[in-house]
């Protein structure tokens, strides 16, 4: 506990040092320039060194310590458990099944992404209600939500493994090319889309390299370290947040929490990404 106290001074330390540099809300009105620049910002490179000996003891195990006590020990108003929640593996098994969503799940009769599924299985098991989700799907300075920090169990029992999600059912495919095309789709007040930021190499927006998310050795970068602690603020965020941030960036409207447009975007990416290794929840800045 000691150790985790003072990693947990780092961080804020940290925290102080990168505020500066963090992501700004929407302000910028021109695309990202294509850098002329070396591949990374040196701040990038920076931060890249602090992450690799922040994540040897990282702070998200709390958040998964926590989920892992839900999934594990709470039980449902009609007792109902975390250990009849299919992921796509069998009742109950957790262990490599956050690598293999998105996947259609027949009983849902939905492709469903990890965060989408456990959310499911939160509501029809242990009784959490949809509009309380809804009225806070994301986590803040004051609270992470419970299902983010089951989320962030879920991913954890897949660190290490291969991304590996399925492409057999008609309608995993249809959420590949669903996924595709919302990624080229250009539209909003500045004729964006996900491809003016992150369909080329060496894009950057002021100190953030953006990856090339059509490129397999970077679309891992849409899992890697999500759900991920965000140093600026003290809190978990998962993919699904990173999805809906990013509709601003593009001056979209945001789609609603665990749309299907969202799980097709994800779908698209994480087969993109299919064969690379997850290292598991992170640090994000
Ligand atoms: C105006 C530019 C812009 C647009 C358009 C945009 N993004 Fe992003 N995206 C960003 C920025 C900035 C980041 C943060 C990069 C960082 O944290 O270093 C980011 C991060 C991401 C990440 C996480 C990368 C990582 O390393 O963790 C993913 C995945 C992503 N975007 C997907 C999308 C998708 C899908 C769309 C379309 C719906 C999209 N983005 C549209 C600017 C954009």
């Amino acid at each position: 506990m000691k150790q985790r106290t003072s990693t947990l001074l780092a961080v804020a330390a940290l925290t102080a040092a990168f505020a500066a540099h963090a992501q700004q809300p929407a302000k910028k009105t021109a695309p990202p320039a294509k850098a002329a620049a070396p591949a990374k910002s040196a701040i990038t490179e920076e931060f890249e060194k602090f992450r690799e000996v922040l994540e040897e003891d990282n702070p998200a195990e709390l958040f998964e310590a926590k989920g892992e006590d839900i999934w594990k020990n709470r039980k449902g108003p009609d007792g109902g458990s975390m250990a009849q929640c299919d992921l796509g593996l069998g009742a109950g098994v957790v262990k490599g099944a956050y690598v293999q969503m998105p996947r259609w799940f027949a009983d849902a009769g939905q492709v469903m992404d990890a965060e989408r599924r456990v959310v499911h299985c939160m509501m029809k098991y242990l009784g959490y209600k949809e509009a309380d989700i809804r009225k806070q799907p994301f986590s803040n300075v004051n609270k992470t939500p419970d299902h983010v920090s089951v989320i962030t169990y879920v991913a954890a029992q897949s660190r290490n493994m291969k991304i590996a999600a399925p492409q057999k059912h008609p309608k995993e495919k249809e959420a590949y090319n669903v996924g595709k095309e919302i990624f080229a789709f250009r539209g909003g007040p500045y004729d964006f889309s996900c491809a003016t930021c992150h369909g080329a190499d060496g894009m950057r927006i002021r100190t953030q390299d953006l990856p090339n998310l059509r490129k397999p050795d970077q679309a891992i970068r849409a899992y890697q370290g999500w759900p991920g602690y965000r140093m600026t603020g003290g809190f978990m965020l998962t993919q699904q947040w990173r999805m809906n941030d990013c509709f601003r960036q593009q001056r979209f409207p945001e789609p609603s929490y665990l749309s299907d447009s969202v799980t097709a975007l994800l779908a698209y990416m994480t087969v993109t990404a299919n064969g690379q290794v997850y290292k598991g929840p992170g640090i994000k800045r």
